[in-house]
């Protein structure tokens, strides 16, 4: 019997290696003890059970209880992620053709559900900070000046907080976009945990957000998968909202993903809270302990930086000088057992949650004590990331759904991009669809692929073609 993907999670297991990645949960169980209820409550809407396309019972209070935690006026549970959740929010506030702010950062999620809702896409760029090589926040100014120039936009979107835990002044965002009559529309992925804490940064919904759409199963202790809508504000039609969840979600929701969602918001209304008290402190202490390591240095920000308003704690940034984001990443997972989130050119990621335990950090920073005096010195690349977008010619929908011809890259110049063309890390698209393809973006790739840095989008057998719009 061939059960590949079986075998790899089972090896995993079996190294139990300390996670400093998603899922919050990291392998612990919180207020039940997951082995005595799978596979018996992996059901579907039997009688006395309820239906989350039209929620009349159980559903219903446990999404009731859930907005009165998190301080919404309504929750929706989107099982399909924050991806399904953003498409979702999107169809809800929208119509086809109508026009919204992103980020050029923003996570694809937002591009996709674009597509999906066939809108129109207006960009603000976050800050590039020079000095960290990191992309940190959004300037609240330039949003006044696109909605001050632009009617047509109707929705402003925030990544809050980025990968990196950085927050812009959402507040004043807010105000902003209130006092232009637009919605604003939270990405708050990489953010559930900010209600549990008041030494986090303020939660979206309490800053002003109308509508926040959180993966629980990143912070907090919930199965992958596992994500929240909730609408904060009147300006959101929640009817729609609900429409649009039943487009998007599967007609066979899972109990084991809502029961989950269910049991993390319950831990943290009680221990969990306690528990993340506790592990803002650790992490403080790691951070002032990795700060004291000779070449090792933490991001917490950057005074000089006006777009970063606040900084989670609990995503460790950290580096080595000297070192490589991937090799200080690899020493890490095959010499420590310790596997992170991500890591760019030059940082790695480690994000902790309230479910590791002190062991975890002691064994981290020692690594790191320790990587920082047996690995020598080797020069690093810092790799340019503030390449200009290129001109709009075509709603990305329209681009995406067009008749297509594929091309090798160089040929492609002048050409109106029908694809994707996205660098990883940091995983912000260099084109989208409906954007010209010009002769310093096709060196910038050249570059890019001398360097080795994976570029996902294209396609044909040695990945060399680009589909542009015919
Ligand atoms: C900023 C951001 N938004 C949205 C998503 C999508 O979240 P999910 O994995 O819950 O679908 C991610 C996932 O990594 C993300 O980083």
């Amino acid at each position: 019997m061939e059960t590949p993907i079986f075998d790899e999670l089972r090896k995993l297991k079996d190294k139990n290696p300390i996670s400093f990645h998603t899922p919050g949960h990291k392998g612990k169980n919180t207020l039940i003890s997951w082995e005595d209820f799978i596979p018996q409550i992996d059901i579907t809407e039997i009688p006395g059970m309820d239906n989350l396309h039209d929620p009349k019972g159980i559903i219903k209070e446990s999404q009731a209880l859930a907005a009165k935690t998190f301080g919404a006026k309504e929750t929706i549970y989107s099982i399909n992620g924050t991806t399904g959740g953003i498409y979702i929010a999107l169809g809800g506030i929208t119509n086809p053709g109508d026009k919204i702010l992103i980020q050029r950062d923003s996570h694809k999620s937002i591009y996709n559900g674009a597509i999906l809702n066939r809108l129109d896409i207006e960009y603000i760029h976050s800050n590039y900070n020079k000095s960290y090589g990191i992309f940190t926040g959004v300037d609240p100014y330039i949003i006044e000046e696109k909605l001050k120039k632009d009617q047509k936009i109707k929705i402003v979107i925030l990544k809050y907080p980025n990968y990196y835990g950085i927050c812009s002044n959402i507040k004043r965002i807010a105000k902003i976009v209130h006092k232009y009559g637009r919605i604003l529309l939270v990405d708050e992925a990489h953010g559930s945990h900010f209600a549990f804490s008041d030494q986090l940064p303020t939660p979206a919904l309490k800053a002003g957000a109308d509508i926040v759409v959180q993966s629980i199963h990143k912070t907090l202790p919930s199965f992958t998968q596992t994500s929240m809508i909730h609408v904060g504000s009147n300006r959101v039609d929640i009817e729609k909202i609900k429409t649009m969840s039943s487009l998007y979600q599967t007609t066979s929701p899972s109990y084991l993903f809502m029961t989950s969602l269910e049991i993390a918001r319950g831990y943290m209304e009680g221990e969990g809270r306690l528990r993340l008290k506790k592990n803002i402190e650790l992490i403080r202490e790691l951070t002032n302990q990795i700060d004291k390591i000779s070449r090792a240095y933490v991001f917490t920000g950057d005074e000089r930086d006006k777009t970063i308003f606040d900084k989670d704690i609990t995503k460790i940034l950290f580096k080595i000088d000297g070192i490589s984001g991937p090799k200080l990443s690899k020493a890490l997972r095959e010499n420590y057992n310790i596997y992170l989130e991500m890591e760019d050119y030059q940082y790695c990621l480690a994000l902790a949650s309230l479910m590791n335990d002190e062991r975890d950090f002691r064994i981290l920073m020692e690594a790191i004590k320790e990587i920082a005096k047996i690995i020598v010195y080797e020069k690093t690349d810092s790799i340019p990331m503030d390449i200009p977008t290129p001109e709009i010619v075509l709603p990305i929908y329209k681009a995406f759904y067009s008749n297509k011809k594929r091309l090798d890259l160089k040929e492609a110049i002048g050409k109106t991009s029908a694809s994707f063309i996205t660098p990883y890390p940091p995983g912000v698209p260099l084109i989208c669809p409906g954007e010209i393809i010009t002769e310093e973006l096709v060196e910038y790739i050249g570059f890019l692929i001398d360097k080795s840095i994976e570029i996902v989008g294209f396609i044909g057998y040695n990945k060399e073609k680009i589909e542009v719009v015919d």
